[in-house]
């Protein structure tokens, strides 16, 4: 049977539902696109007249949203009506790591996953296609399919006609910050299922503006686990290079010159091979936690140690950075003033999930020093909320621990006794550290741990440098 796909709705309304989404209403017109969530505070923001307010900043995306918004793409707290009039469902609400009880730390959090699929076991009619976007354990699409197909005895709808749901796996690959261009030039598009109507219905969606020959199908379960394993591979490749970063420092060797010499080699690449304070993000801890829990499962002990290395490596980074600013600033930091350039946890995104610019701060403050923070896209209130403490009107010049928000670079680095780059923000490449230097107390520091400080400028500036892996200055 073919499927007639016209309405489309997207449970989740998150950092891939809404980017993910308006892609698709902007390259199909003909379908009507209904992103729905249970935050009305989210979908108020996403419906705000004023496109500098929409829940996420991701370049690209306001100009996507003021095309399709009110024509084919809506935003709405309405789950039931827009479940029962859709032939298509993406799942693409969070699936966090459990905090407590069985498996905690490491297992999916699949509550809402769970409620979005008894959500649409009530509402749903017809025939549907149920698609899991969210990143999930592999083998969820068994438990989904339980539930649509278990909760109703004879599966019909509310007008007595016969239910029938098709259960796919579609995970997302976009990287935020270039979520618009990764759904637009996706490297390809992963459809895992059983019932091959289905999965072409899906994949005429994406043959709208994406080569069939990106696509790639699967069986449910290779498409569920492949999603885990692109984020641990990624993950890994952070892992070693910032494991070498150590080493350079520590021999004399420098990063950016064996990240050439290694990723020359074709079998290597060149890509994803940055050294820096540790990967950040919602997902990579989350899915190689999830993937060591699955693992365990499974009796594979010596497989899930092999990826819980990962993620030490990665603490370890972020937690040498901390250390080391204190270690050059003679070992005490308290009523000195540090300037953290960036808290996003990465450039382009206003997202600071996992950012290591959090660690990297509470470990700072617990040495009572004065942090002035500034980043081009997140707001004082979500730091105020990440690091858990209020932000100080007026850094005092007593000895406790206080944080302010800067404006801009300049103000941050007014008094300050070291400036810490922690997100590679593309204005951060074109600071003119001679003004800044002039602006510090001395003797003053900058410490980059991105590499995107140009050193010969700093050197020029006089003002002490250090540089992730770099082992000579
Ligand atoms: P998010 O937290 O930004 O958004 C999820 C949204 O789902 C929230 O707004 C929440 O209110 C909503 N929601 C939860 N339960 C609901 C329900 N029952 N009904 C309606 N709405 C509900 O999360 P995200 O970053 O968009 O991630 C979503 C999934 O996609 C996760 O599984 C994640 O691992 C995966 N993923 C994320 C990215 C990324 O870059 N953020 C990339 C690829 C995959
Ligand atoms: C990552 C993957 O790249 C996406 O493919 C995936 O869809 C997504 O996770 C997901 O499942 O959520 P994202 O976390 O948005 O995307 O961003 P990345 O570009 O992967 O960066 C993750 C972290 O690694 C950031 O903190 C970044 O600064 C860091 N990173 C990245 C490095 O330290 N070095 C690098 O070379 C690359």
């Amino acid at each position: 049977m073919e499927f007639k796909i016209k309405n489309i709705c997207c449970i989740g309304a998150g950092y891939v539902g809404g980017p993910s989404m308006a892609v698709i209403a902007k390259n199909c017109p003909d379908l009507e696109v209904n992103v729905v969530d249970i935050n009305r505070e989210r979908i108020n923001k996403w419906n705000s007249e004023n496109f500098d307010e929409l829940p996420i900043y991701e370049p690209g995306l306001k100009e996507i949203i003021k095309r399709c918004r009110g024509l084919n793409l809506h935003f709405s707290t309405e789950v039931k009506k827009n479940i029962a009039n859709a032939d298509l469902i993406f799942i693409s609400v969070n699936t966090p790591t459990k905090t407590k009880g069985v498996g905690a730390g490491q297992a999916s959090d699949l509550k809402y996953v769970d409620s979005s699929a008894r959500e649409i076991a009530k509402y749903a009619k017809g025939k549907t296609i149920v698609v899991e976007k969210s990143t999930l354990p592999v083998r969820t699409a068994q438990t989904i399919k339980n539930i649509l197909e278990q909760s109703n005895i004879d599966n019909r709808d509310t007008k007595g006609n016969q239910r029938e749901f098709f259960v796919l796996s579609n995970p997302e690959f976009l990287a935020e910050g270039t979520a618009i261009n990764d759904l637009e030039n996706p490297d390809r598009i992963l459809i895992g299922g059983e019932d091959q109507e289905a999965i072409q219905g899906l994949a005429n969606i994406y043959e709208n503006w994406i080569s069939e020959r990106k696509i790639i199908t699967t069986n449910l379960w290779s498409s569920e686990l492949s999603k885990l394993i692109a984020n641990a591979f990624l993950a890994q490749r952070i892992s070693s290079i910032n494991s070498i970063s150590a080493l350079c420092e520590s021999t004399g060797a420098d990063i950016s010159e064996v990240k050439l010499a290694i990723g020359s080699d074709k079998r290597i690449g060149n890509k994803f091979l940055n050294s820096g304070p540790g990967f950040g993000g919602s997902c990579f801890k989350k899915d190689i936690s999830n993937l060591i829990y699955i693992a365990n499962h499974y009796g594979l002990y010596e497989v899930s140690e092999y990826w819980q290395n990962v993620i030490s490596i990665n603490a370890w980074q972020t937690n040498r950075i901390s250390k080391i600013v204190v270690e050059k600033l003679f070992n005490t930091i308290s009523f000195k003033k540090i300037s953290i350039l960036g808290f996003a946890f990465k450039a382009n995104t206003n997202d600071t999930r996992e950012s290591p610019a959090i660690k990297i701060c509470k470990d700072l403050l617990e040495e009572n020093c004065k942090l002035a923070i500034y980043d081009p896209q997140v707001s004082p209130l979500q730091i105020e909320y990440d690091l858990q403490l209020k932000q100080s009107d007026n850094l005092s010049n007593n000895d406790q621990a206080e944080w302010t928000f800067a404006d801009t670079v300049i103000d941050a680095s007014i008094n300050s006794d070291a400036i810490l780059v922690i997100t590679e923000w593309e204005e951060f490449k074109f600071i003119n550290w001679e003004i800044v230097y002039k602006h510090m107390r001395k003797p003053a520091w900058i410490f980059d741990t991105r590499s995107i400080v140009d050193i010969n400028k700093v050197k020029m500036s006089g003002i002490n440098f250090w540089q992730i892996g770099k082992g000579k200055i």
